[in-house]
């Protein structure tokens, strides 16, 4: 054993030791409401990003696999040598047009998305300020636009517009300002103030980039995000957002923005430039996704009724979920171990929920996290409610 396994072992003795160690749970089966999963049979899942149950549907399905017969398994380059393929294009269209701005380009995932927004659109005379909350892509892209970019970077409080506005009125040598927001905070559920943002960020000449994975498909009367759940589809300059939750759930992310953001970062984002494209089975999936969505508003609002009533429920049972009106509807329990040992009680009752804890979120918030779809039926949420009934009371929580 080298001295790092044996380092890495002892850490990993300490998870176990401190109940903080996760276990991966397999499934064998598609992603549902309802999956199958290895050595327990079926489980209510209650903990994925499936927010529109799309990741099965059939239309989707059909569509990865005649882009599988057309183009193949893989894109076998990146996109400016010979990754880009028609239906590249014809899904950025479809993205562009979802999200209300001119142009898109699809990443491999928004990781990688977030990664190239400031890194590859800053320069060394310019400023970006995240949202303390902000989700671990943009944190970590923020952190290497410093190393890259050589800009000036930032954090604001959480929501804060008093503290957005002070750092923007001080950063008056900034040729650039940057503000990245999340649209849906994951952790939370919360939604970010994009009025304020806009405003704020209108009067000092910043730009605003919202990362709305968790919002796309998601907020809005017909699933166009954050934007159009303010009615301000069109005034957010930059959106990224992943392919990997409610469009079909299977991976990948984009910028969406004018067609000079997108050309440049065609032009010089490293994770673009220097990896390979995004596979045309699932550009081809993703599209009938959208086009799915586009044809179905309806989901939108099955999706905004389940998370409403299991919300409800669940403090008509004692529990006191965080107030919101997103499908994240999360419960805070205080210490990780408890988190995950009440996740785990759940999944004995058939019900699949993560718990969370540091440094997913701040020390003694520790959560236990649900994802509403609109694919569960009532009785798919009347059982998790019962499940959770059961646990809260033998945990002593309700
Ligand atoms: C807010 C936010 N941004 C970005 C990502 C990363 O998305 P992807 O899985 O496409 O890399 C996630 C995924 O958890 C997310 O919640």
């Amino acid at each position: 054993m080298t001295l790092l396994d044996s380092r890495l072992e002892a850490q990993l003795e300490e998870f176990k030791r401190d109940g903080v160690y996760k276990r991966l749970n397999h499934l064998d089966g598609p992603q549902g409401p309802r999956a199958k999963m290895e050595g327990r049979g079926e489980v209510i899942i209650l903990s994925s990003n499936n927010y529109l149950g799309l990741c099965n549907e059939p239309e989707v399905v059909e569509a990865g696999k005649v882009g599988l017969e057309r183009y193949g398994a893989g894109t076998a380059s990146v996109r400016f040598i010979c990754g880009t393929f028609t239906v590249h294009r014809e899904l950025e269209a479809s993205l562009a047009r979802l999200v209300g701005t001119p142009a898109s380009l699809s990443f491999v995932s928004c990781w990688s998305a977030n990664e190239a927004v400031p890194g590859t659109l800053l320069g060394e005379e310019d400023l970006v300020l995240s949202d303390q909350l902000n989700h671990a892509s943009i944190i970590d892209g923020v952190r290497l636009s410093k190393a890259i970019a050589k800009c000036q970077t930032g954090v604001y409080l959480h929501a804060n517009m008093a503290d957005l506005d002070a750092k923007l009125a001080a950063a008056t040598d900034r040729r650039i300002k940057m503000v990245i927001t999340d649209g849906v905070f994951s952790m939370e559920g919360a939604i970010a103030p994009l009025p304020d943002l806009v405003d704020i960020c209108r009067k000092h000449g910043a730009v605003l980039v919202v990362d709305d994975s968790h919002a796309t498909g998601v907020l809005g009367a017909t699933g166009r995000g954050t934007a159009e759940h303010f009615g301000m589809v069109g005034q957010v300059d930059i959106i990224t957002s992943t392919l990997g939750k409610a469009l079909g759930g299977a991976a990948g992310g984009f910028v969406a923005g004018s067609g000079a953001v997108c050309d440049f970062l065609t032009q010089r984002a490293r994770p673009q430039l220097f990896s390979n494209a995004l596979p045309p089975t699932v550009a081809a999936s993703t599209l009938a996704s959208v086009r799915y969505l586009e044809a179905h508003p309806e989901r939108v609002t099955r999706l905004r009724e389940n998370a409403r009533y299991f919300r409800d429920q669940l403090n008509g049972l004692g529990f006191k979920p965080l107030a919101g009106e997103t499908p994240i509807v999360p419960v805070i329990l205080g210490e990780t171990a408890d988190a995950i040992r009440m996740s785990e009680m759940l999944l004995e009752e058939g019900v699949f929920v993560t718990g969370f804890g540091y440094p997913v979120v701040p020390q003694g918030q520790a959560r236990v996290r649900c994802q509403v779809s609109a694919a569960h039926t009532r009785a798919d949420l009347d059982q998790a409610l019962a499940a959770f009934s059961q646990v809260g009371r033998r945990l002593k929580l309700i």
